[in-house]
């Protein structure tokens, strides 16, 4: 397929986004939906709907909290807000037997992959029309689930990566240092996007002083973080970090939650977690006054998330807002060294030379 350049220039500084790219990976898309695409996991039968618990077992109001008890792909089968959800952030069991509480993580592959099918075509069956899902998910798996979102008809808006830096030592291969962070929606012209809630400082600010950035109508010196995640408090949760749940595995940073809320879904939005975990997601969109809902198979996961989302709440709110990520030194200073600083406490501060975060 020719690839269509665009010619609209309609960046600072003379640049035109590639448009035409993007475009012709929709098109294309758009086509898999009427192919007959065979993946493994689709020669093993589809989970059968059992009963699951109609009334959650946990909930909070102001701003509605919900936390259901059971395997996600029954309590989605119910959920009274299907078709509602505006916003579903999923961090599944990877299938790299962690012994979770209850939960079997060890299927074979190809069982691994139909779970993977049923909970997602779930996931899809509950999102509004203008909803987004997103999917935190390694390597092994990624392709699989992009390639069934995409024969579903989502649109990929983005394929992010959360990148961290400690804790996964070998030298058997290059060190694991990802999770993909896959962003689809149902419909691309209709999803949220609320790209100044989230931004950073640029590294024309950071690094090169450079003054074009300055000379811009709004968010001077300011950027939409790039698709690759990484910096102060996007570590691994482990240790003595102040965010850890003890009980839990595979708690995701905060910070990566209110990144995703923040940019896709609007102040009173329902966000759906499926596996609750540690409640990351409930908790940051109780803070960020949204309503939630979540599930969890493990009765004793579900009592320690509740005890966080509802009593201990979010710790670092605000810390993934207007931190510069510039990993060069400084070259050059701007002449006005300031700009915009868009979380909560830069919004009252007002304009600001440049931050950086010291690492943790
Ligand atoms: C990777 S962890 C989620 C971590 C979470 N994102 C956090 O930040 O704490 C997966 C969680 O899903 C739960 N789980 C596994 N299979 C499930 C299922 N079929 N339905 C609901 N929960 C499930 C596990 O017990 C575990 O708590």
């Amino acid at each position: 397929m020719a690839e269509r350049k665009n010619t609209e220039f309609d960046r600072a500084g003379g640049y035109a986004a590639p448009k035409g790219g993007i475009a012709v990976m929709r098109e294309g898309t758009s086509r898999l939906r009427s192919l007959p695409i065979v993946l493994p996991g689709d020669e093993m039968p589809a989970h059968e709907v059992a009963d699951a618990a109609d009334k959650p077992y946990f909930t909070a109001s102001e701003p509605d909290t919900r936390l259901y008890l059971g395997d996600c792909r029954d309590v989605l089968a119910r959920l009274p807000d299907r078709g509602k959800v505006d916003l579903i952030f999923a961090d599944p069991p990877f299938n790299w037997e962690v012994p979770y509480e209850g939960w079997k993580d060890g299927m074979p592959r190809d069982a691994y992959e139909r779970f993977t099918y049923d909970w997602l075509d779930a996931c899809i069956e509950c999102l509004a029309p203008h909803g987004a899902l997103w999917v935190n998910i390694p390597d092994d798996t990624a392709a699989e689930v992009v390639m069934h979102l995409k024969r579903r008809g989502l649109a990929m808006i983005n394929w992010c990566v959360w990148h961290f830096r400690f804790g996964q030592c070998r030298d058997s291969s290059f060190i694991a240092s990802k999770v993909h962070a896959l962003y689809f929606v149902k419909d691309a012209k209709q999803r949220r996007w609320n790209p100044d809630a989230v931004l950073e400082p640029s590294d024309r600010a950071s690094i090169y002083g450079d003054p074009r950035t300055m000379a811009k109508e709004s968010n001077k010196g300011m950027r939409v973080p790039m698709d690759v995640w990484y910096g102060p408090y996007w570590g691994r949760i482990q240790g003595n970090n102040g965010e850890r749940r003890h009980r839990h595995h595979n708690q995701i940073p905060e910070v990566y939650l209110e990144r995703v809320i923040l940019s896709c879904s609007n102040e009173g939005d329902l966000v759906l977690d499926p596996f609750c975990g540690s409640g990351t997601t409930a908790t940051v969109a109780r803070a960020w006054n949204r309503r939630a809902v979540t599930i969890e198979f493990s009765a004793g996961n579900a009592e320690s998330a509740w005890e966080r989302i509802t009593e201990v709440g979010m710790v670092r709110k605000g810390a993934s807002q207007g931190v510069s990520t510039a990993i060069a030194p400084k070259r050059r200073s701007l002449e006005v060294e300031s700009v915009s600083d868009s979380s909560p406490a830069g919004r009252r501060r007002g304009p600001q030379a440049t931050r950086s975060r010291g690492s943790r």
